[in-house]
């Protein structure tokens, strides 16, 4: 008898430092391929995916206010703590990740 194959735990990835991403700001991070929002709201970090749910907005190239987020296309806005829809015309919540600042590096879960 064998034993299911169990996926190796990914490693946590490195978006960016604390420096990068100003209070009250987003910033728009690529890595290996897929592109990141880093908010920083009161210095504390939060990441979402950067592409908005409802097109081909920028969420990291957006406006941020408190927490919610305000899509640079059509102005929809989503909560970047939970990811839910905040403001039409979104409908279909954005993909949030677990967040770890280590040092003055911010790094997310994948
Ligand atoms: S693309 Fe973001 S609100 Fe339309």
């Amino acid at each position: 008898m064998t034993s299911p194959t169990v996926p190796a735990a990914s490693s946590p990835i490195r978006l960016c430092g604390i420096d990068d991403v100003l209070e009250g700001c987003a910033l728009k991070v690529e890595h290996g391929g897929t592109a990141y929002a880093v908010y920083n709201v009161g210095g504390v970090y939060f990441v979402s995916d950067d592409m908005c749910t409802h097109g081909p907005g920028s969420l990291g190239e957006g406006e941020l206010y408190g927490d919610i987020i305000e899509c640079n296309f059509h102005g929809g806005q989503f909560n970047v703590r939970t990811g839910e829809v905040a403001g039409p015309p979104c409908m279909v919540p954005v993909r949030t990740y677990k967040v770890r600042v280590d040092g003055t590096d911010i790094f997310i879960e994948p």
